[in-house]
């Protein structure tokens, strides 16, 4: 095979260079120019004008109703928790990318999940890039997978893994990790956004062309964004993000964009000595045992996909310097500055001068505005000194002219804290139920000083 050529490519205007400039010579942005791999044949070009004036045949066309619906045809992995998160199980020639950070448990799930899809019949392969085989199997061993028939290639050359793929024709393939390959056809070294852009889309294709089912294992960068050009969650079918602390046994696999399930479904899993177990009943998972309730922590109801989660909000309010922080742990930064505003305004409790902190427990992340009361909750509890009674939760979102507005399916999450013996509730007016609920008191509330008032009265 002919080499092909390198060729530099702006990621903003599309303009070419045969070598790698800082200016982008059509549009003149800087530090745009990409590694690309120009086609071997110039004039067979997909963009000529040849192709837009007759050369290239027109195609039949059909009308919507006429093309049969199929649903995809998917295997369930048996790993109850990942099928979840995957819409029902994997699917024929669908491209899994899942990130998350080091350590957190990737390689064990997908090397549990290859044995289990293995044992129902399809053929697997595990393509390590950054362990070798003996490590691998050394994980194995741990996982009691020891006489596992999952096929194993050590490699990180793509064109090897590429030609091994054809040769053996698995169902499905997992790329352990996606930075570790690269391409002989760039010059770039491997991890660079060039060769992972590049080898990316080398797989999907492969696997669309195939129906082999990829699954891509992406590292994470510090800011918490997968390693490598964003352009590879368009190129994906399926986005899985690992969260949880690594210092808690719990971890939440969430899907951020399914072509083929619902998004924010999660997945929960507990890190044991023997491999990664779904938990099926996670609702109170992420709440701290503390044997009194402390000043500064608000229990909130948030829901994650189908599940009702409880998870414990901690603030910690505290004088500060001249120029006093704002830091957020699981929580949106910027929506903790806006609700400390609407504190001051509509409730006249000021923070102008003190540090906040605030932190979801467990290492989860939570992006849904009804976390809004609890957080403010927690932060006033924490500022006066004064715990929240026992058996206390909340939510609501909280709008900028101090209203509380209603959560999304308010019943279910009331009825899961009541489940697990939580007694005494601010929620939004409009999630107050018609009917009790046995064991819960109910304070509806249509504003965040209403909601102060209630907390203030009861102790
Ligand atoms: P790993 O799957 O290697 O993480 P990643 O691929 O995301 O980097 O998980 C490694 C961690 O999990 C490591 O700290 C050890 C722990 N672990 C267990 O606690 N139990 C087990 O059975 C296994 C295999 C790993
Ligand atoms: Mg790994």
């Amino acid at each position: 095979m002919a080499k092909e050529k390198t060729l530099f490519t702006c990621s903003t205007c599309g303009g070419t260079s045969p070598r790698w400039l800082g200016k982008c010579p059509a549009c003149g942005a800087w530090n745009t120019l990409v590694e690309t791999v120009a086609e071997a044949e110039p004039g067979k070009n997909r963009y000529s004008a040849a192709s837009f004036t007759g050369l290239a045949q027109a195609q039949a066309v059909q009308p919507l109703a006429a093309i049969e619906a199929r649903d995809f045809a998917r295997t369930a992995s048996g790993l109850e928790e990942l099928d979840r998160v995957l819409g029902g199980g994997i699917v024929e020639g669908g491209v899994v990318l899942i990130g998350g950070d080091p350590g957190i448990g990737k390689s064990t799930l997908l090397l549990q999940a290859l044995d289990a899809l293995q044992r129902t019949g399809l053929p697997t392969l595990y393509v390590t890039g950054e362990e070798s085989g003996a490590q691998v199997a050394l994980r194995a061993r741990r996982l009691g997978l020891e006489h596992s028939p999952v096929q194993v290639l050590a490699e990180i050359q793509l064109e090897k893994i590429l030609a091994t793929m054809d040769a053996h024709q698995p169902a499905v393939v997992v790329i352990d990790s996606i930075q570790t390959v690269y391409s002989d056809q760039l010059s770039s070294a491997p991890g660079s956004v060039a060769q992972v852009r590049e080898c990316a889309a080398h797989l999907t294709r492969a696997a669309k062309s195939s129906g082999m089912a990829v699954v891509l294992v992406g590292h994470v960068t510090k800011e918490g964004a997968l390693a490598g050009p964003r352009v590879l969650e368009h190129m994906v079918d399926t986005v899985l993000y690992f969260e949880g602390d690594t210092h808690s046994p719990f971890r939440l696999v969430r899907a951020i964009k399914n072509r083929f399930g619902a998004v924010n479904e999660i997945g929960v899993f507990a890190m044991t000595e023997r491999g990664l177990k779904g938990v099926s009943n996670p609702s109170a998972i992420f709440l701290s045992q503390h044997s009194a309730p402390v000043p500064g922590s608000c229990v909130l109801v948030t829901l994650e996909g189908t599940r009702p989660l409880l998870v414990e909000i901690q603030a910690l309010v505290d004088s500060g310097g001249p120029s006093p922080r704002r830091l957020s742990v699981g929580l949106e930064r910027d929506r903790l500055a806006m609700l400390l505003a609407v504190l001051h305004r509509h409730a006249g409790v000021a923070c102008a001068d003190q540090d906040v902190f605030v932190n979801a427990v467990g290492g989860v992340r939570i992006s849904e505005p009804a976390s809004d009361l609890a957080v403010l909750l927690a932060i006033t509890s924490s500022l006066r000194g004064k715990a929240l009674p026992k058996g206390f939760f909340a939510f609501g979102e909280v709008g900028l002219a101090g209203e509380v507005r209603p959560a999304p399916r308010g019943q279910e999450r009331l009825r899961e804290a009541a489940k697990l013996g939580f007694s005494v509730a601010v929620v939004p007016k409009a999630n107050a139920p018609k009917k009790a609920i046995e064991g819960l008191t109910i304070h509806a509330v249509e504003r965040v000083e209403d909601a102060l008032e209630v907390v203030r009265g009861l102790g």
